[in-house]
């Protein structure tokens, strides 16, 4: 897909973020509720990137400038579901790694049900760097995983 923007989320944006994470999996399984999912979206600390599509909200990544080991952290990234699996959620991706340039290191978690979003990552360079079992619920782990943005 090639008519997608992607900028910086304003606080509106936040909003829309939050109910779109609210109403998707893997939060519905992981049971994060709509207000958990506002107090979440609206936190300062993280960048939120919006994806747009002829100027119609269409998904977005919320990142953590330096969540993991001093490195940015992607700890959200959702696309609506009319429009998944058509590169949107590559492009935010594409965003969240070249957000900041001096970094070296990318780090996400993925939860070990979300086949999918693994494969996603997986395909993108991201190699399984360590797993929380029963993190979030029961008999699920959260998956961390990494990727070097500059070679050595
Ligand atoms: C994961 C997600 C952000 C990817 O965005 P996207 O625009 O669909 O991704 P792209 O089109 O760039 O890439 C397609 C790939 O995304 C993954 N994907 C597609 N639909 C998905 C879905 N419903 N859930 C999880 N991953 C999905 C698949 O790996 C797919 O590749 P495939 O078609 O070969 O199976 C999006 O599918 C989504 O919002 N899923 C639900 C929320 C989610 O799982 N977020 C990740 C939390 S760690």
């Amino acid at each position: 897909m090639t008519d997608i923007d992607i900028d910086l989320g304003s606080d509106a944006d936040r909003e829309w973020s939050a109910k779109l994470m609210a109403s998707s999996e893997p939060w519905l399984t992981l049971g994060r509720d709509s207000a958990t999912c506002l107090a979440y979206c609206r936190d300062p600390q993280f960048v939120v990137l919006m994806a747009r599509r002829v100027g119609a909200r269409c998904g977005f990544l919320l990142l953590h400038p330096t969540g993991v080991a001093g490195s940015p952290y992607i700890a959200s990234i959702a696309v609506i579901a009319a429009v998944r699996g058509q590169g949107v959620g590559s492009e935010l991706l594409d965003a969240a790694e070249r957000w900041f340039p001096k970094a070296r290191h990318m780090f996400l978690c993925v939860s070990s049900f979300n086949t999918r979003a693994r494969k996603l990552y997986k395909r993108r360079g991201y190699t399984r760097v360590g797993e929380f079992p029963d993190y979030v619920i029961a008999d699920a782990s959260e998956i961390l995983m990494h990727k070097r943005l500059v070679q050595p």
